[in-house]
Formats: C-alpha cells, sequence, structure tokens
C-alpha cells in the first residue's frame, strides 16, 4: 500500500543512486557544443542519423515505461524505488530532448517508422509489458545496447555533438544499469521461480529483434565501420555477466 511517510533507509544502495541522479543532472542546451563540426561527411552523417534511430525511440519508449512502473512502486510503499525512477524519467527525457536537438543540427532524419517494422515489434515487446521486474529486465537489455552503441560514437567522434552527447549520456545510462541489477536481484531473490523464466523469454525475443533491426541497417554499419560481430558479441557478454550479477541462474 502507498505510504505517506515512508521511512527512506529502506535501500541505502537505491537512495544512494537517486543522490547520483540528482547530482549528475545536465543540461543539453549547455553543456554541448552545438556549433562544433560533426565529424562526418554527409553519406556518414546520413548512416550515423539511421543508425541512432532505435536508441532514439527507445528513449521515448524508456520515458514511457517508468511512467507505467513507477506507480506499481508508489503501491506497493517502495519509496526509494519511487524517487529513483523519477529522476530516470528526467533523464530518458533529456535524452530524447538531446537526440532530437543531434538530428537537427546535422540535418538528417531517423529512419521512418513505417519502413522500419523491426524496430516497431522490438520496442512493442517492452510496451506490453506491464510488470514491474519484467519492464526492468527489457529495459536493461536496451541500456546494454544504448551503452554498447553509445560507446562507440563517444569514441569516435570524441570532441564532436554526437560525440560529446554520447560520453554524458554513458553516465546516465551507467546509473540505471546499477539500479536495474540491484532492483533484479532483489526481485529474484523473492521470486526467482516465477520470474526467470519470463525474462530469459525476454532475453531471447529482444536479442532476436536487435539481430533482425542490424539487418535492416547492415549497409550503414558499414558505411560506419562497425564491426557487427564484435558489437553484438559485446552486448551477449556484459548481458550474460549481468544475469549472474542479478541471479538468474538459467542463463547459459
Ligand atoms: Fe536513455
Ligand atoms: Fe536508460
Amino acid at each position: 500500500m502507498m505510504k505517506l511517510h515512508p521511512d527512506l533507509n529502506t535501500d541505502p544502495q537505491t537512495m544512494q543512486l537517486y543522490n547520483k541522479g540528482i547530482a549528475g543532472q545536465w543540461q543539453p542546451a549547455t553543456v554541448i557544443d552545438w556549433n562544433a563540426p560533426s565529424g562526418l561527411d554527409g553519406i556518414e552523417a546520413r548512416a550515423l542519423g539511421r543508425l541512432i534511430t532505435p536508441v532514439y525511440l527507445g528513449e521515448q519508449v524508456a520515458m514511457s515505461g517508468v511512467a507505467t512502473v513507477l506507480p506499481q512502486y508508489l503501491q506497493e510503499g517502495e519509496a526509494p524505488e519511487e524517487l529513483y525512477l523519477s529522476t530516470m524519467g528526467l533523464d530518458e527525457a533529456r535524452h530524447f530532448e538531446a537526440l532530437n536537438r543531434l538530428y537537427r543540427t546535422m540535418k538528417v532524419d531517423p529512419i521512418p517508422m513505417h519502413r522500419f517494422p523491426e524496430m516497431f515489434q522490438f520496442h512493442h515487446r517492452l510496451l506490453e509489458v506491464q510488470d514491474k521486474s519484467e519492464w526492468l529486465y527489457g529495459i536493461l537489455i536496451c541500456d546494454i545496447l544504448a551503452k554498447q552503441f553509445y560507446g562507440w560514437i563517444a569514441k569516435s567522434l570524441d570532441g564532436h555533438p554526437a560525440g560529446d552527447l554520447a560520453a554524458h549520456i554513458l553516465v546516465d545510462e551507467g546509473r540505471h544499469q546499477a539500479f536495474s541489477v540491484h532492483t533484479l536481484g532483489k526481485a529474484i531473490e523473492k521470486k526467482g521461480d516465477e520470474l526467470t523464466p519470463r525474462m530469459l523469454a525476454m532475453r531471447d525475443d529482444l536479442l532476436d529483434m536487435m539481430k533482425k533491426m542490424y539487418v535492416r541497417m547492415k549497409d550503414d554499419v558499414e558505411t560506419l565501420g562497425i564491426d557487427p560481430d564484435a558489437f553484438f558479441g559485446t552486448i551477449e557478454d556484459d548481458l550474460e555477466r549481468k544475469n549472474k550479477r542479478i541471479g538468474i541462474v538459467k542463463a547459459a
């Protein structure tokens, strides 16, 4: 039940992430030099704009998901989670707004929704989930994909708007992953038998859809010189490590 005056010391780790979330706020309009050159030629810029598309939609899906699960924590009187998720909602809003600004600055477009059914299916899988732990696990997988992707942009376009933006977003995504791993660990301890098969089904579906999205963007991936095997291999290894930390034992 919702609590009027909850004890906020029930989960110090989540409160620490909440406080880091407050301290780590930043404003895309002022921290990025939007007038700096993009560091890309016209063809590469177009490819980057197309490649960012699933992550761009993902920021909006994450924002909407926070709004779905936050009331569940509120109803269960889990105040630290509720506070933390409020900062995460603002993070995702900022990422979305920053990418919107990046598209306009670079004068490129995302892939239109109707030309990218695989992306719609990927995000629909997340949007249809109502249970907070299942959603959090799906968002963790998206965050791992985002980390890999933003990590590549931050490294390759350091000193340019996209690279600097990615470096800022990466710090926020690190907090999101830490929260998901911690909170899912608690959920698995309580309801592991019930949650594990649903999470593994989510993992299999999302990884499969991620690879289908890649097929759609293969030419853009090649234009930007990304090695897809190394890219997906790192995502799967990272997820495997996190599954172990969470306690999803049938992850192999
Ligand atoms: Fe994000
Ligand atoms: Fe995130």
